[in-house]
This record gives structure tokens, C-alpha cells and sequence, in this order.
């Protein structure tokens, strides 16, 4: 079991397993939803844990989390930042874009900021092509952004009392 596992995480996964048989591989994928839908991820110490319920080895429970992309293996930031990378908006610099914000951030897509503030990912499209390239965060819609704005673009959502562009 990993270090730093407060009380409460590991008495929820309990509460959690015990609804599940035990040794019953056909539960995983059920549990491990019900696991991401109370912390918003799936923890190492719940990953630990269902591989001891069902009888698997972690490794194998990291596979499936990993096959399914519903699964998150680190907590969402407070903030979500989703960068187009389709077609459109390659063409118009998507990629350069990206960069600069894991720059700025310190984080590669998939990752959330270490203060928790922010997740970085990727999509496929944002279905706005002709505003390309398109950053998302939270809810809002950023178009034609560049590389050189991303600082402006992450303020307002760095001091929430501040409000947003
Ligand atoms: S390709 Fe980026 S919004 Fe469609």
C-alpha cells in the first residue's frame, strides 16, 4: 500500500469494495467506475487494493484503467485545459501552442499541476475548426490563440477572484 494514504481515501475504497464479491474478475470494471466516480481519479492506494479484493496484480488492473480512456489515473485539476490537435488546428499551429502551455504549466498533456490548479489534454476536435487553433478551458472557448498569449490566456484562471476574459 502506498505512503500517504489518509484514513478516509482508504475507508472509502472499503466501503466501496465491499459491494463487490471478492475474487470476481467480471466486478473490475464496475468497481474500478465506482472508485473514479467517488475521487474524481483512480488512486494507486484503490488500485492496490482491488488487486488484493479480486485476486489480480496490480499490473493488471493498470492495464485495464489504461485500455479504457474513461479511466484517470491522476486527480483533474481545478481547471481543465483541452488543446485541439485536429487537423485544422495543426495546420494552424496546435502543436506549438501545446508546448508552450506544458511550458508554462510544467506539465505534459495528461497531467494535472502539482498545486492541483490545472489538467492538461489533448482532443481530437473541438468541433470550432474555422477559430483554429482552439484551446478550451473549462467551459470557454479561446480561438486563433498563440503560442506567445498563453500567459494571458491562463491569468484569469490563476487568480480566481479575477474575472475571467
Ligand atoms: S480541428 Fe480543432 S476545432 Fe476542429
Amino acid at each position: 500500500m502506498p505512503a500517504h494514504v489518509c484514513q478516509c481515501m482508504t475507508d472509502r475504497i472499503s466501503e466501496i469494495l465491499a459491494q463487490y464479491p471478492g475474487g470476481r474478475r467480471e466486478v473490475l470494471i464496475p468497481i474500478l467506475q465506482a472508485v473514479q466516480e467517488s475521487f474524481g481519479f483512480l488512486p494507486e492506494a484503490a488500485m492496490h487494493a482491488i488487486g488484493a479484493h479480486l485476486s489480480l496484480p496490480p499490473a493488471k488492473i493498470y492495464g485495464v484503467a489504461t485500455f479504457y480512456n474513461q479511466f484517470r489515473l491522476q486527480p483533474v485539476g481545478k481547471h481543465t485545459i483541452r488543446v485541439c490537435r485536429g487537423t485544422a488546428c495543426h495546420v494552424r499551429g496546435s502543436k506549438l501552442l501545446l508546448d508552450a502551455l506544458a511550458d508554462e504549466l510544467g506539465i505534459q498533456p495528461g497531467e494535472t499541476t502539482p498545486d492541483g490548479q490545472f489538467t492538461l489534454e489533448t482532443v481530437a476536435c473541438l468541433g470550432a475548426c474555422s477559430i483554429a487553433p482552439v484551446v478550451m478551458i473549462d467551459d470557454q472557448f479561446y480561438g486563433a490563440a498563440q503560442p506567445r498569449d498563453v500567459g494571458k490566456l491562463l491569468k484569469p484562471y490563476r487568480d480566481d477572484s479575477t474575472e475571467k476574459a
